[in-house]
């Protein structure tokens, strides 16, 4: 099996180890931290091998971070350092992926998502938990689909977005770049980049700086 590295532990990171687990198809050589407390020890039984700006072993892997803006800095901190370097996916065996879907690299398909026909997802995404993605849906790099989350046919997330837990967008929606849909929103109408809009139905409350916390 090929060999890969992962870069972050934790909490998502432990989600994608279970998931590259459960497809057999890659090695885990070990992971890769930003915190220098956590090197020498094990996280999910995998050893902490050093540090992120020092990475070593594979010129494979995938960056197991949650937060959408902090996942793009490492990403492209990594292909910084090597440029060759290639990123991995991991999807669950649980989920459901359909035809002519394409899936970016380095992106990530929790278990129990459904992402119907002709959907595009973009590279660095997640598909947590038991959401759903229907067909003809766009969803631009380092995008965050929250678990539980569904996403109408032909909308169109943009790039740094998420849709928090449990929310709804409505069928041929557009959600621009860098916004977040609070948890349990429902979209009805487009909503612009760089907003925080949240309620039924949603509305953009106020704007939004891409590196805003929302975890
Ligand atoms: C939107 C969010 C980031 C909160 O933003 P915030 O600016 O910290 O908001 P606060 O918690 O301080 O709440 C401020 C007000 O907005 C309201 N509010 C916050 N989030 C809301 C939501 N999703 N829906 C409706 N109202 C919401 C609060 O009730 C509060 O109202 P009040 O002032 O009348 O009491 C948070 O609710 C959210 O949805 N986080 C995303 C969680 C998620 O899915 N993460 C991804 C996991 S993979």
């Amino acid at each position: 099996m090929e060999k890969i590295i992962i870069f972050g532990a934790s909490g998502h990171a432990g989600v994608v180890i279970d998931i590259i687990e459960k497809q057999e198809k890659y090695d885990i050589l070990g992971i890769f931290v930003d915190t220098p407390e956590m090197q020498g020890i094990k996280y999910m039984g995998y050893p902490i091998l050093g540090r992120i700006d020092n990475f070593y072993g594979s010129n494979k892997g995938i960056v197991a971070i949650g937060d959408n803006f902090s996942r793009q800095l490492i990403v492209n901190k990594i292909k910084e350092m090597k440029k060759d370097f290639q990123f991995a996916t991991a999807i669950h065996p649980g989920a459901i992926i359909g035809k002519n879907v394409n899936l970016g690299e380095g992106t990530v398909i929790v278990a129990g998502s459904v992402i119907n026909a002709n959907s595009i997802i973009g590279k660095h995404c997640i598909i947590n938990t038991q959401s759903s993605v229907d067909h003809d849906v766009t969803i631009g790099d380092f995008s965050t689909v929250a678990p539980g989350s569904q996403i109408g046919g032909k909308s169109n997330i943009g790039t740094l977005s998420t849709i928090s837990m449990g929310a709804n967008v409505i069928q041929k929606i557009n959600i621009g770049n860098g916004s977040l849909i609070g948890a349990g929103s429902t979209v009805i109408r487009n909503i612009p980049d760089g907003v925080l809009a949240f309620g039924t139905p949603a509305k953009v409350i106020r704007q939004r700086e891409p590196n805003e916390k929302y975890m």
